[in-house]
């Protein structure tokens, strides 16, 4: 009360000034006063005005909010984490024990071919040997159907090779299969990030560039990945209508939202702009520090 009136005193707009009072049962509550001092004709306030309510309740409730949101983010991490290891999994599985066995029939085709050659009678012969050339195409086929299921659940060159690497396999991929002119600029030869964290950003671009294929109708799309004062910056930029401000934070833009949950995971954020008629813009800014880029990066500009 005391700090009430003397806000009120020092000119300040003492509005929703909030202070704890201990009840005589012991019982503390949070409360929200809003006043002002009325003056007398010398400018002296003989009294004040004003109202005081018990905010506890509300207060109680807006941290729970806080705690369940918490909760919420944290329970998005986990499972953008466990789809995560189970897509590497299955894409592990398919590419060992499908193309495993694709590899042992394409041994067995080989072995038919130099069989087959010792037939004497040549119609025989021939209608045998294209059976076996047709065979042998669709296994070809089949082993290109599985490396590209197993790449599309979990790249290989992100484990592999990292976030450069499979930055630039992407995009060449969607240029290929969209026509949209692709390019790719970055700062750093090998940006060796951890795996959480190149997922993460692999995950946003995917989602970035399925956008631009889906609604920008561009024709270009321009692609930066560059570190300044120490945060990790990814840009994609493409040259399409340009994303509607209302959509940028709307309820139904999930995959929007994905992005920024993801990037959050690591204390960073995602900012898209979108200019009629110019193109949108989508930035990914993980800073540096504790989770940050800086102690994630093995390589970096220099080295
Ligand atoms: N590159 C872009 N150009 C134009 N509009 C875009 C672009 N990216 C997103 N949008 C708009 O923002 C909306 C929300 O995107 P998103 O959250 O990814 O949801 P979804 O792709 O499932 O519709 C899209 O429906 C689209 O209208
Ligand atoms: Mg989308």
């Amino acid at each position: 009360m005391q700090r009430w009136i003397e806000a009120c005193g020092a000119g300040q707009s003492p509005d929703d000034l909030e202070f704890r009072v201990i009840l005589p049962d012991g019982s503390v509550r949070l409360l929200s006063g809003r006043g002002k001092l009325i003056y007398d004709t010398e400018n002296r306030p003989p009294y004040m005005a004003g109202t005081v309510n018990d905010i506890t309740d509300r207060k109680r409730a807006e941290e729970q909010l806080q705690a369940s949101r918490e909760q919420l983010r944290a329970l998005t991490g986990r499972l953008h984490a466990v789809r995560e290891e189970e897509r590497t999994r299955i894409a592990r599985e398919i590419h060992d024990e499908l193309g495993g066995a694709l590899t042992g029939m394409k041994v067995d085709v080989s072995f038919l071919i130099k069989s087959s050659e010792m037939i004497k009678n040549e119609a025989v012969k021939a209608s045998l040997i294209t059976g076996i050339d047709a065979l042998n195409e669709s296994i070809d086929a089949t082993i290109q159907t599985v490396r590209r299921i197993a790449m599309e659940l979990r790249p290989g060159v992100l484990d592999d090779l990292g976030l450069v690497a499979a930055l630039e396999w992407q995009l060449k991929d969607f240029q290929k299969r969209t026509g949209i002119r692709s390019e790719f600029l970055h700062s750093a030869e090998d940006i060796g990030l951890d795996a959480d964290l190149s997922t993460g950003l692999f995950r946003i671009f995917q989602e970035a560039l399925t956008n631009v294929a889906r609604h920008s109708d561009a024709t270009e799309v321009h692609v930066r990945l560059h570190s300044e004062a120490g945060s990790f910056i990814l840009e994609v930029e493409d040259n399409g209508k340009g994303i509607e401000k209302e959509k940028i934070l709307g309820s139904r833009s999930l995959g929007l939202l994905g992005m920024r949950e993801r990037a959050l995971m690591f204390g960073g954020h995602v900012t898209v702009t979108g200019i009629p008629g110019i193109g949108t813009r989508v930035t990914v800014e993980i800073p540096p520090g504790e989770k940050g880029s800086m102690d994630r990066v093995r390589g970096g500009e220099n080295g």
